[in-house]
Formats: C-alpha cells, structure tokens, sequence
C-alpha cells in the first residue's frame, strides 16, 4: 500500500513544486502578474470586484464597458470554480419563446408568492421586466443552451413557476453560464487576482483604502488600492456543512467584510433548505428533475406531495416541498435512520434518452455518490443546505450600492431583496446576470466621479495588523483550546439540528448559547500550520471565524422572528404574522455585538394573500 496522501498535503505538495518550476513567479491570466504588480503599488484599481462567480464576473463585463476603467475580479479559488458553477437547473427569465403566453408579471407574481410575501415588490418588477433579456444576452455571449428543432432555446417549469421560463444547459446551467462570462472576460482583457483571500475591505475616516488579502500561492499580505470595491462573494451554506449543497468556498466572507464596515445584514434566518439532496451526504439533484417529471415518494409508496401540495405536487415551492420530506421523516414514513434517512425520488418513468440529454449531471451525481442507476431504480433524497436568501442590504436596486459609499454588492452574498423568504428554482442564475450588470454599471458611475482617497500608508499598516495576527494565531501552541475543524464541526452540527428546517425557541436558544461558547473557543484555538506557502489552516481559521458571525446572525434574526414564512418555519408559531412581521431583519455588527432593526418591506401591487399550490 502507498501511503496516504493528504488534501492539505497535496495541496502544499504542489505548490512547492509549481514555485519550483516557476521560478518564483506567480500563476497568471492573460500572461500578467497581478499580485506582483500590486504588491508594488502599480495597480489602483477603479471597480475591484471580489469573487469570480456569475455576478462578478457580470459586473466586471459591465465595468469593463468603460474602457478608461481598471477592473479586476479576486477570488480566493481560480475564477471557474465558484459556487455558481454547480447549479444546475436554469435561469428564469420571460421570453416568449417556449411559452407564448407567460409574462413579466406573472414572473414577479410568482416570485413575490414564492418568497412569502417577504420580497421587496418594486425590486422584483424591476428584475422580472429584465430577466429574459439576459438570457438573450447570454445567447449572443455564446451561451450553449439546450435547443428546440428551430434552433431557438427551450425553457423548462421550475418550482413554484407557473410557465415553462428557466432557459437550460442540461443540468448544468451554472457551469455553462460561468465559462461563458469567463471567456468573455478574457476577451475584454479584465485582470482576475486568483486564489488571493479577502481579510478585509479597509475603509478609514470615511475613506476607501482598497481590500487587504493573502495569496495563497506566497503567503504574503497585500493591501491593493481601489476606488470602489463590489463584494460578490455568494453564500454561507458552509454554516450547515452537516448536509449542504454549498462548495467549501461558501463562508460568507463578503457579509461578514461588509458587516464590519457597517452594512446590516438583511434577513439572515432565511435560509433556503432544498428538497433533493442526497441522503447520503446533501449533495443536490436538481428540482429539473422534477421539472422533467420525477416523482417523490415515501416507504409507503405514496406520491405525498398529494397531501403538502394538491396542484403543484412536486413542483411545488421549496419551502414547501423541504418541509414536507422532513414531516414524512419525522412521522415514520421515511426510509432509513437518523441524517441519512430519506424519501425516494424515482426517475424510471422519464424515458433514458430524456435523462441522458436533459439530466446527465443528476445521472452522474446518483451514481457516483449514492450508487444508484437512477433510470433503474429510485434514489434517497432528503433536504440540503442550499441557499441564502439574506445578505448585505443593497440600497439602490438601480446600482447595487449599500449604505456605505464606494461599496457595492451583488448575487448570493447581497440581498436586494427579491427572494423574499423562499427563492424559486432558477430565480438566481438570473439574479446574479441582472444585479450584477447593474452593480458593474454602479461601481464604474461612482468610480468615473471619484478620485482615490486612501493611502498606500493606510494600507501597509493595516497589512501589518494582519501580519502581526497571522504570527500570534499559528504560532498557539494546543494546550487545551480546541482546534479549527472541531469548533466547525460543533458549530454545523448546531446549526443543522437546531436551527435547521423546523425551528422552535428551545432550540433556538440553545443554538444561541451553544454558538456563544464556540466564539470563546475560537479566540484562543489552535490553528496549527505557520507555514506561508498554501496555508490552508490559516484560510480555514478564518472562514470559520466568518462563519461563526454567519451563524450568530442567523440565528438572532430566527428567535426573533416569531412567525412561520417561507424556509423560516417555527413549530411555535406555524402561521405568517404579516401584522408583526411584514418586515425585513436588519442584523448590525458593532464592536463585535450584534444589534436588531427592522425594515418595512415594499408592496406595489400584490396584497400578501395566503399562499396555496
Ligand atoms: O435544483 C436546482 O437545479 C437548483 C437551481 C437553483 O438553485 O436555482
């Protein structure tokens, strides 16, 4: 037998050879050398986008219109491997072209009927008028969707939709989506830092210094100078890595960056817990499979969607069908025990040629990760960690700022808020392509009409506050604190059973306490690896750190909030209270204590009604 080898060995295995080979240069797109030309001062950048998924790589393209503007896109993974790169089922838009008769506002109705109520109305007429625009976008981008026999795109009926309007490739609609804007990107010659982490957006008296991170390649610090930075950073799944969708890379570094600059965090406890994921580890089967005609059904044989959701059955909304799994877990008609045990989800009927053209992700995930063929038999699903509906409060709609100058935001990390309580299937490929658009257009305005005010000494010192934080943390030698990955593993366990699909006062509190003493841990934990090149201890440590704050956020806006809507379902208060709570949570960062507003939301034109599917 050869000996085991490592992740994290491997990892720092090849990068001491890839230094090697390179002679000490760095890794590069487009042949240049960002981080050397940062760490040398050379690069202020106009719009300094961080995070390379579908809305960053948007607001770049967006920003790059103007050709008199520096842009650049950091990411601390390379820039195709972001979150949006795993969905799967499409992004909705009104187009006329597989549906004739679906509409702009039959787009926003469902949405705002799908988030509960909670979803700002003028927000998301503003996003459905401009949706299927996008996608014809993306058609001339060279998106490769999946075609009918006169060449045009097909749209797909996701959950909660009530036409055929999420435009597809296969089951993988992110995946295609980002290498699209990537190569666009490329063609427009915009600068991607890679594997470079984000420790912080520095701001002092009022002024924009730029963005402190670590390349992880070297170790090294830097402070890199902008005028505007956009956070796109995406989600924090990883709060529930128990059972979660999410890649690694979602720990809600933008939010929690953001939060410390003042930005309230909107509508935290709403999470969204998708139906189909694995049993055996949460990894998603996309609602297209439902879209194209899969079935659930418990131990008894039942197709129980029958019961949850009479019309819409399994095309329900998420919230709705999540929660209707778990009940039948709950009450015995589950299959298997404990995290793992599960409903069916059974494609047999859906013709082989179909799956193979229309699902062959799904296909490939039930095989290699459960063992199942699925044209052959069913496979066990049971609800996954998959999406937040909060983020960073985003102030203008129009240009994806927030409340503090020069910072803007847009996608998962970002809150707009259209989503509401509950986002529907394919809504947020779309969300990333329109507010990103927006927010490029909104950083490169600000940009145009404003010179640089920070300074390379602001900057160095607060590299130097880093470097002096780096040395103090990895040089703890483990007494008895505990270690990095055991406070993780504490923490998704809380949040998983306490503050997961069902969730009641009891448990909330205990999560609350529970997360309290794990913050005592993590000032003093063990960190382990003082090592500069790919220290991926140190990058833990601080994604954990991040996702602690996440947690703590979600927490505080889930006891307070004493009603049932959409994902945020309590077992003590099962009804929506529109009269108390007809309103967005707006948590606030301050000195490390965390403090709760309120904010009416916008109705236009849809009354809340009671939901019915
Ligand atoms: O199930 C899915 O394909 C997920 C899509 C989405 O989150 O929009």
């Amino acid at each position: 037998m050869g000996k085991r080898i490592s992740r994290r060995s491997f990892i720092k295995g090849a990068a001491a050879a890839g230094v090697v080979l390179a002679a000490g240069s760095y890794f590069t797109w487009n042949g240049k050398n960002i981080p050397e030309a940062v760490k040398q001062g050379d690069a202020i950048y106009d719009v300094l986008i961080i995070g390379s998924g579908g809305a960053g790589m948007r607001a770049a393209l967006a920003a790059a219109a103007n050709k008199d503007l520096k842009v650049a896109v950091m990411t601390k993974l390379i820039p195709t491997r972001s979150a949006s790169t795993m969905a799967q089922g499409g992004m909705n838009g009104v187009t006329g072209v597989t549906d004739p008769a679906d509409t702009v506002e039959s787009h926003a109705f469902d949405t705002i009927k799908g988030g509960d109520y909670l979803s700002d109305q003028d927000a998301v007429e503003f996003f459905a008028e401009r949706a299927g625009k996008n996608i014809y976008e993306m058609d001339f981008m060279g998106y490769p969707y999946n075609r009918q026999s006169d060449g045009s795109f097909h749209q797909r009926k996701m959950g909660g939709s009530s036409h055929a309007r999420a435009a597809y490739f296969e089951d993988r609609a992110g995946h295609a989506m980002v290498h699209t804007l990537f190569e666009q990107c490329l063609k427009n010659d915009i600068d991607f830092i890679s594997e470079c982490q984000m420790l912080e957006i520095c701001r002092e008296e009022g002024k924009l210094q730029g963005v402190i991170a670590m390349d992880m390649r070297s170790g090294n610090i830097m402070g890199i100078p902008a005028k505007t930075v956009l956070i796109a950073t995406g989600g924090y799944g990883r709060a529930y890595w128990i059972r979660t969708s999410n890649p690694y890379s979602s720990t809600g570094d933008g939010i929690v960056a953001g939060m410390k600059l003042g930005i309230p965090f909107k509508d935290p406890e709403m999470v969204q817990f998708h139906p189909t994921g694995l049993a055996a580890n949460g990894v998603l089967l996309s609602e297209s499979s439902r879209a194209e005609g899969a079935l659930l059904v418990n131990k008894n044989g039942e197709r129980f969607m029958a019961k949850y959701a009479p019309a819409k059955m399994e095309l329900a909304t998420r919230d709705i069908v999540a929660q209707a799994i778990a009940t039948e877990i709950e009450q015995g008609r589950g299959i298997g025990e404990g995290i793992h045990a599960g409903v069916y989800m059974d494609f047999t009927k859906i013709p082989p040629s179909r799956i193979q053209e229309r699902l062959g992700q799904v296909y490939d995930l039930s095989r290699r990760f459960a063992g199942v063929d699925i044209t052959k038999e069913p496979v066990l699903i049971s609800p996954t960690c998959h999406y937040s509906m909060g983020g960073l409060e985003m102030t203008d709609f129009h240009t994806g700022a927030t409340r503090i100058p020069a910072v803007f935001t847009a996608g998962e990390c970002s809150c707009v808020s259209i989503h509401g309580a509950n986002r529907l299937g394919a809504n947020s490929l779309s969300e990333v392509l329109v507010f990103g658009h927006v927010a490029g257009d909104g950083a490169a305005a600000y940009a145009k009409e404003h010179a640089y005010e920070g300074s390379q000494d602001v900057l160095s010192g607060a590299c130097s506050k880093w470097m002096d934080h780096f040395d103090s943390v990895t040089s703890r030698t483990r007494i008895e604190g505990r270690t990095v990955p055991e406070i993780r593993d504490a923490m998704v366990d809380t949040m998983w059973f306490k503050v997961g699909v069902f969730r009641e006062e009891g448990q909330l509190q205990q999560a609350s306490q529970e997360l309290r003493a794990l913050e005592q841990d993590y000032a003093h934990c063990y960190v382990g690896d003082s090592s500069h090149v790919y220290n991926t201890a140190f990058e833990q440590y601080v994604e954990v750190g991040n996702l602690l704050q996440i947690s703590h956020a979600i927490v505080q806006g889930a006891i307070a909030r004493k009603e049932s809507r959409g994902g945020h379902s309590r077992r003590d208060y099962p009804k929506r209270d529109d009269v108390h709570f007809l309103k967005h949570t707006l948590i606030f960062q301050e000195n490390g204590k965390y403090r709760t507003e309120y904010k009416n939301v916008v109705l236009t034109k849809y009354p809340p009604k009671e939901r019915k599917y």
